[in-house]
C-alpha cells in the first residue's frame, strides 16, 4: 500500500447554521463535526492529514492545536478544487489522497478504506442514489457503466438533472495525478469556481479509470448545513449507538431517549431508564441500574450500584453496591466506597466517602474525607470555605453526625464520635463521646401569641 494524505474540506462558512461559531465546531454526541471527520481520517492511518479552513479558522485550529493536522488557510473561497489547491505544495508525490469534507461527521471508515485501496492507480469516487439529487453534483455514466464526469446541478442539462446516482464530495486519487489535475482546472461555469468535480473529466481524458463505489448509507455522506441537519444527524448518531448498546444486551427502556455524549462502557445486566445523558467516559459495572433523568460524566461506577432517578454526577468514582439519589448530586474529586448510601438533595464536592457510610437527607459534603460506617444527619453542612480558603473535614470510621449539624473546617470528628443534632462544630470532637454545642437551655414562653395580621 502506498502513502496516504488526506484533505479535509472546513473552509465553507456555514451560513445557515445563523451562529458565531464556526460550522464545523458545532457538535454531534458531543463532539464537534470536524473531530468525528478527524478520528476517522486518524484510523485509516495516514501520512498527512490536512485541514483547509476559512472562516473562523484560528478558533478551529484552536481546537485541534494538540492534533498532529497541518493546517491550510483558503482565506476566500473559490470552489473546492480551489480548496484542495490550497493543499497542493503539502501533498506528496508518491502518495495517494482522500478528499473528506469537513462537515460530514457519520463518516463510514470502511467506504473510505476501499476507496483507498484502488486509488493507487484510479480515481475512486462515492456516490450514492438520491431520490431527489437537486443540489448535488451526478455521476455521469457512459452506456458501459463507465464514470465519465460529474456534472454539477448548476451546469447539468435537463437530462443530467434526471440522474439520481450523485457525488458525495468524498474521493481518492494518486497525487502525482491530482496535481496535474488540480494545474488544469477552471472556473469556466454556472458558479464561477474552482471544481474538484473536475477532475472526473481530466481522468477519462488521461485514461485513469475512474470508479464510482456507491454506498446506501445515506446518512454517513450527510453534511450538515443547518440546525435542522444538525438535529437530524445527532438523532441517528444517538440511534446507532443505542442499538449498539442494545446488541451487547444493555437494557434500554427507551433507545430513543439516550443521549451518549462520549463513551459509555457497560459489564451485564445494566439497566438504563429514559432520558439519560451520559458525557464523557463513563464505565458501568455489572448489574448498575440507572434510574429516569440522570446525567453522569466522567464516572466509573461499579457493579450493583444504583443510581435512583434525577441524579447527577461529575468526575466520580462509585464503589459496588452503592446506592445513590433520587436527587444526589456527586460533583468532582468525589469518591464512594462500597456500600454507600447518598440520598435526596445530597451534594457532595471533592469528599472521600469509605464503605457503608450513609449520607441520605439534605446534606453538604465538601472537602471530606468520611470513614466507614460514619451515619451523616439530615441537614449535616461542611462549611469547608471561608470565603478566601477551602478547608477539610475529617470524619472518622462509625461517627454518627445528628441533624442539622455545622462541622466548621478545618475539623475532625474521632472515630465513633457522636455529634448531637443543630451543633456548630468548630473544634476537633474527641472519639466515641457525644459532643454538643448548641444554646444551652430550652426556654418556653407561656401565654406567647403568634403575631396577627393587621385589618385594614
Ligand atoms: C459539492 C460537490 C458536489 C457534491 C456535493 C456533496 C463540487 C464542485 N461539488 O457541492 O458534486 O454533490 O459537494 O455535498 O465539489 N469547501 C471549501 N472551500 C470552498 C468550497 C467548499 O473548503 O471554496 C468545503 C465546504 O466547507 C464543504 C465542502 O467543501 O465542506 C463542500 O462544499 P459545498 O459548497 O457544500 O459543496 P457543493 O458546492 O454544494
Ligand atoms: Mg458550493
Amino acid at each position: 500500500m502506498s502513502k496516504l494524505n488526506i484533505v479535509i474540506l472546513a473552509a465553507g462558512k456555514g451560513t445557515r447554521m445563523y451562529s458565531n461559531q464556526p460550522k464545523v465546531l458545532h457538535t454531534v454526541g458531543g463532539k464537534p463535526i470536524l473531530g468525528h471527520v478527524i478520528d476517522g481520517a486518524k484510523s485509516l492511518n495516514p501520512q498527512k492529514i490536512i485541514v483547509v479552513y476559512g472562516f473562523g479558522g484560528e478558533t478551529v485550529k484552536q481546537a485541534y492545536a494538540h492534533e498532529n493536522i497541518m493546517w491550510v488557510n483558503q482565506a476566500e473561497q473559490h470552489g473546492t478544487g480551489h480548496a484542495v489547491q490550497q493543499a497542493a505544495p503539502y501533498l506528496e508525490r508518491d502518495a495517494d489522497t482522500l478528499v473528506l469534507l469537513g462537515d460530514v461527521p457519520l463518516i463510514d471508515v470502511e467506504a473510505c478504506q476501499k476507496l483507498v485501496a484502488q486509488a493507487d492507480n484510479k480515481l475512486a469516487i462515492l456516490s450514492f442514489n438520491k431520490a431527489d439529487p437537486t443540489g448535488y453534483g451526478r455521476i455521469v455514466r457512459n452506456e458501459n457503466g463507465g464514470v465519465t464526469a460529474i456534472v454539477e446541478d448548476k451546469d447539468a442539462t435537463e437530462a443530467q438533472r434526471e440522474i439520481k446516482e450523485v457525488n458525495t464530495g468524498i474521493m481518492a486519487m494518486p497525487n502525482a495525478h491530482l496535481l496535474q489535475w488540480l494545474s488544469k482546472l477552471t472556473n469556466n461555469n454556472a458558479q464561477g469556481e474552482y471544481y474538484l468535480t473536475d477532475i472526473v473529466a481530466l481522468a477519462v481524458n488521461d485514461n485513469v479509470d475512474v470508479v464510482a463505489e456507491i454506498t446506501t448509507d445515506e446518512w454517513s455522506v450527510t453534511g450538515i448545513n443547518s440546525k435542522t441537519d444538525l438535529s437530524q444527524i445527532e438523532r441517528i448518531y444517538q440511534s446507532r449507538i443505542a442499538q449498539k448498546l442494545l446488541q451487547q444486551g444493555i437494557t434500554l427502556r427507551d433507545p430513543a431517549r439516550l443521549d451518549i455524549r462520549g463513551s459509555l462502557s457497560c459489564g451485564r445486566d445494566v439497566e438504563i431508564d429514559i432520558n439519560c445523558v451520559f458525557e464523557g467516559n463513563v464505565t458501568l459495572g455489572n448489574n448498575v441500574k440507572i434510574a429516569a433523568n440522570c446525567v453522569i460524566r466522567n464516572a466509573v461506577i461499579a457493579d450493583g450500584t444504583q443510581i435512583a432517578p434525577f441524579t447527577h454526577i461529575d468526575d466520580t468514582k462509585v464503589g459496588e453496591n452503592a446506592r445513590i439519589g433520587p436527587y444526589a448530586r456527586l460533583r468532582p474529586g468525589t469518591t464512594l466506597a462500597a456500600d454507600t448510601h447518598i440520598g435526596n438533595f445530597v451534594e457532595l464536592k471533592n469528599a472521600q466517602v469509605d464503605a457503608g457510610s450513609k449520607i441520605n437527607h439534605l446534606s453538604y459534603v465538601g472537602d471530606s474525607t468520611v470513614g466507614k460506617n460514619v451515619n451523616i444527619g439530615a441537614g449535616t453542612i461542611t462549611c469547608n470555605y471561608d470565603g478566601a480558603n477551602k478547608y477539610r473535614t475529617v470524619i472518622e470510621d462509625n461517627a454518627f453526625i445528628g441533624s442539622d449539624s455545622q462541622l466548621v473546617a478545618p475539623v475532625t470528628i474521632g472515630r465513633g464520635a457522636t455529634i448531637a443534632a443543630g451543633s456548630t462544630i468548630t473544634k476537633d470532637a474527641p472519639a466515641e463521646q457525644l459532643t454538643f454545642c448548641r444554646a444551652k437551655e430550652q426556654r418556653s414562653i407561656a401565654g406567647w401569641k403568634r403575631p396577627q395580621k393587621i385589618k385594614k
